[in-house]
């Protein structure tokens, strides 16, 4: 979508856009809230043009970005903070949930189902002519389940009873969003990087092994959406402490096409850490010849990549601007090149597009106790060098 998607005639166009016939609401989230006018325009100077996602297009690619969707106050990086979705409606092609589709918000208890935050995200991607992904189906990590499922009992017949679990989940959610959702992280996270093996959940306990778990979730998800790309997402530990992580990610997706799994794209997240560059080429995350080694690797297998989850760590820059940015901007160029050097490399997808609300600021701040600056945009909705260096690799690729 290019700045034109904002000019008032196609805005008045939009608006005559209304809610979302959703299919086969089988769960008690009710109606969505009225979300689904277009975004207003951010005051033309903001957002340069042409936007990312019409750079992105050049080489046959979408860029997009995580939102949120909060019933409650207009702000945050959500559908409802006018500030925040004119930027994402104007620079994205695709968008996805930051949190409104994971399985404790989608079913917080046992078989039953609230569509309402996910529905919003939804019915506003409709009205902003963005298309969404789907994240995701099973974050196969215990602390992410919903503490019923960690608890559940699976009682006398624990595979059948934990499959029935698994395939309704699945199921209800790809129902109701039919039509709508073609491409899925169905797996997010499946390695503990602890014990190098796959993560055991109350699932996998269930049903025998976590291969057990993330083999049917793939194979019912092709079974329901024979057209949908089914993508395994990973955050690949690249920090020299983790450093079989990427030998673990290999292994399982060579066992996924060894058991003939339906796996179509490794989603590679990118949260990057700063100091894991490579100092003889300034590439990272990971010393580029290792890097380029794994892709060449995943590819061979005939992975399709996606960079799922994109933003920077700046926790080992020196506080002072424009320096830090300019060395953000700087590594993102680098890295984005070097992955857009594959033509498997599909979408690029930022875990948000306004510094203030990263999950950065909680997760990883910087010592110096000031903002972490790891996406393209200021808080005050300012584009950044950040923006200007994702502009130029998709220039580079085209
Ligand atoms: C992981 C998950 C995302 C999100 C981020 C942190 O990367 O895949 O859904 O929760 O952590 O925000």
């Amino acid at each position: 979508m290019t700045n034109n998607a904002l000019h008032p005639s196609r805005r008045q166009l939009l608006a005559g856009l209304v809610t979302l016939p959703l299919a086969g609401c089988s769960g008690s989230g009710g109606s969505p809230g009225p979300i689904s006018t277009p975004a207003p325009a951010p005051p033309s100077s903001v957002v340069p043009s042409p936007s990312l996602n019409a750079l992105a297009q050049r080489s046959g690619r979408r860029f997009g970005s995580a939102v949120a969707a909060f019933p409650g106050p207009r702000v945050g990086g959500t559908v409802q903070n006018p500030a925040y979705a004119a930027i994402v409606a104007a620079e994205c092609g695709v968008v996805v949930a930051e949190n409104e589709m994971k399985w404790a918000t989608v079913q917080p208890r046992p078989f039953e189902f609230d569509f309402t935050r996910m529905d919003q995200i939804v019915e506003w991607a409709r009205a902003n002519e963005q298309a969404v992904r789907g994240h995701t189906l099973l974050w196969h990590r215990p602390r992410w389940f919903p503490e019923w499922l960690n608890n559940y009992d699976f009682g006398a017949n624990p595979a059948s009873e934990a499959e029935r679990v698994l395939s309704t989940h699945i199921r209800t959610v790809t129902d109701r969003y039919r039509g709508i959702i073609a491409s899925y992280d169905v797996v997010n996270e499946a390695i503990d990087h602890d014990t190098n093996g796959l993560m055991e959940t109350s699932l996998s306990r269930a049903m025998g092994s976590p291969e057990a778990v993330l083999d049917h979730a793939f194979r019912l998800a092709r079974e329901l959406l024979p057209d949908a790309e089914l993508v395994y997402n990973d955050y690949m530990s690249w920090e020299p402490h983790h450093a079989h992580h990427v030998a673990d990610v290999l292994r399982l997706l060579e066992g996924f096409r060894e058991r003939n799994v339906p796996v179509d794209t490794l989603g590679i997240q990118s949260h990057i850490e700063m100091f894991s560059i490579d100092p003889a080429t300034g590439v990272g995350p990971y010393a580029e010849r290792e890097l380029r080694a794994f892709l060449d690797e995943v590819v061979s297998m005939g992975y399709k990549l996606m960079i799922t989850e994109f933003d920077v760590k700046d926790k080992a820059l020196p506080s002072a601007l424009p320096a830090r940015d300019a060395a953000v901007a700087d590594y993102t160029g680098r890295y984005l090149d070097l992955m857009l050097g594959y033509e498997q490399l599909e979408d690029v997808l930022a875990w948000g597009m306004v510094d203030g609300f990263s999950w950065l600021q909680g997760f990883a701040p910087r010592d110096d106790g000031l903002e972490v600056r790891g996406l393209p945009y200021s808080s005050d909705y300012r584009p950044k060098p950040l923006r200007a260096a994702i502009a130029n690799s998709f220039i580079a690729a085209a």
